[in-house]
């Protein structure tokens, strides 16, 4: 099926209240204290809907964000994403709202039950990214000594959903009768009781949220380490992505469809969406510098810390910053990200300062410094190449980028008919699976 026969998916990617760019809290033009502010987000929101945008995703880590312990990062604080989302359900009524929850610092009951929640809210507008979490420093909030294996982190995570999708169908629709005359809420035949023991998990017990509108959220897996891909062709519905190259998306999307057509699952049960970072204006020569002015904020040790981060914890203070990356040895964080930024560097021969400085500015996904009609071609070349489904927006600056994005972008991809002109009907999952 050629991606022609539907439309393009574009999620809006809201975390970190100022935008995407690691200076965007420094730009005058965003609200320094946006990842706080609940009127900013509903206005992001609204604006998101009315470019009929899928969904909003707020990513998260249960631990400080970009920390370089010197004061620099601006993502220090924010909002806990699913009490946000689930104020942005009562300010919208179309837009998907997906939220990131870690399967390695949570319960699954809890988590459960929040996007149960959350389904009901929005009347079947959930999504749960499911991760595992990359950053190391999240253990210590839990009591933990370390942050566990990656490959013991995916066992915990196969078994973590598994408990959960059993928990959604504790209370099916026809379990609960409610009859006010005859005195009976529910039929305890109905009623369906959790009882898993697994190497890691265990859960005997029951939710206490009805099925909700959806059944169970969008499920949404964002690693890309075989592993990753595992859990994603078991389980998943979207994978969000971090690609450079349209060749490499193409390679990604074939791995994903093998896999999942070793689980029994067809090549298009799985919609591949990849990140993008447009700085995008009228000219060519606005747009440049847009991204000049931005990368000019970036003070050298956030970025520093910030590569360290994405080597996952590798710290490279004392490294010539005008020397190429040196080897780094085998790292427990984000091992996929961690190989593209080293192919990235070695490829392009760029020194630890270009590398950041690039980096910084998308953090690994796809930067398009040009026009509106340079960066729309460029979604429509991604898309209709087959490489992926659509893509996870992440404006460098909010609330500017997105709105003119929305304003500027959409209506050329309407244009040339690979953007809807309404939304579809139903819940996000039907949204997102129906063809055109
Ligand atoms: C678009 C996108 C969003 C992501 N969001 C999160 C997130 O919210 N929290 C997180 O810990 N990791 C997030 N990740 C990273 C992966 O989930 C992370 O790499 C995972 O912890 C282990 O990955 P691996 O399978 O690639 O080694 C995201 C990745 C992508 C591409």
């Amino acid at each position: 099926m050629s991606n022609r026969d539907r439309p393009m998916i574009i999620g809006a990617y809201l975390a970190y209240g100022t935008g995407h760019h690691a200076a965007s809290w420094r730009h005058p033009d965003t609200p320094v204290d946006g990842a706080l502010d609940i009127r900013h987000y509903a206005a992001m929101a609204q604006c998101a809907e009315r470019g009929l945008l899928d969904f909003i995703f707020l990513s998260d880590t249960p631990s400080v964000f970009n920390d370089d312990k010197e004061g620099f990062g601006g993502r220090v604080v924010g909002l806990e994403p699913i009490t946000l989302l689930s104020a942005l359900a009562m300010v919208t009524t179309d837009i998907g709202l997906v939220a990131t929850a870690s399967t390695t610092y949570n319960s699954p009951y809890n988590v459960a039950r929040q996007f149960a929640s959350l389904d009901h809210i929005s009347q079947g507008r959930a999504g749960w990214n499911v991760v595992t979490t990359s950053k190391s420093q999240a253990a210590g909030n839990f009591g933990l000594s370390a942050h566990p294996a990656h490959d013991i982190r995916y066992d915990i995570a196969d078994e973590f959903v598994e408990i959960a999708k059993q928990l959604w169908q504790t209370w099916p629709d026809e379990a609960l009768i409610r009859n006010k005359d005859s005195g009976k809420f529910y039929d305890p035949l109905k009623r369906k009781f959790t009882s898993f023991k697994g190497e890691h998990l265990s859960l005997h017990g029951e939710l206490n949220v009805a099925e909700s509108p959806q059944r169970f959220p969008l499920i949404i897996q964002s690693g890309t380490s075989d592993r990753g891909i595992d859990l994603a062709a078991r389980t998943a519905e979207v994978i969000f992505t971090a690609q450079t190259q349209i060749s490499s998306s193409i390679d990604f999307s074939r791995r994903v469809k093998q896999k999942l057509s070793h689980y029994g699952r067809p090549a298009d049960a799985i919609r591949i969406l990849p990140g993008i970072s447009p700085y995008a204006a009228r000219t060519k020569r606005e747009a440049k510098s847009k991204y000049d002015a931005l990368q000019q904020l970036i003070h050298p040790k956030l970025g520093l810390s910030m590569l360290a981060d994405l080597l996952g914890g590798f710290d490279l203070t004392g490294y010539d910053l005008d020397g190429p990356l040196p080897e780094l040895p085998d790292s427990n964080g984000n091992k996929s990200r961690r190989r593209l930024i080293e192919k990235m560097a070695r490829q392009e021969s760029l020194s630890i300062r270009q590398l950041y400085q690039r980096l910084t500015a998308s953090r690994g996904h796809v930067a398009v410094v040009g026009t509106y009609e340079e960066v729309a071609e460029v979604l429509i070349e991604w898309f209709e190449s087959g490489a992926c489904d659509g893509f996870n927006l992440m404006p460098p600056t909010y609330p500017n980028d997105l709105n003119s994005f929305v304003e500027e972008i959409i209506p050329i991809l309407q244009e040339r008919g690979v953007y809807k002109s309404a939304y579809g009907s139903g819940p996000l999952r039907s949204k997102l699976f129906q063809a055109q």
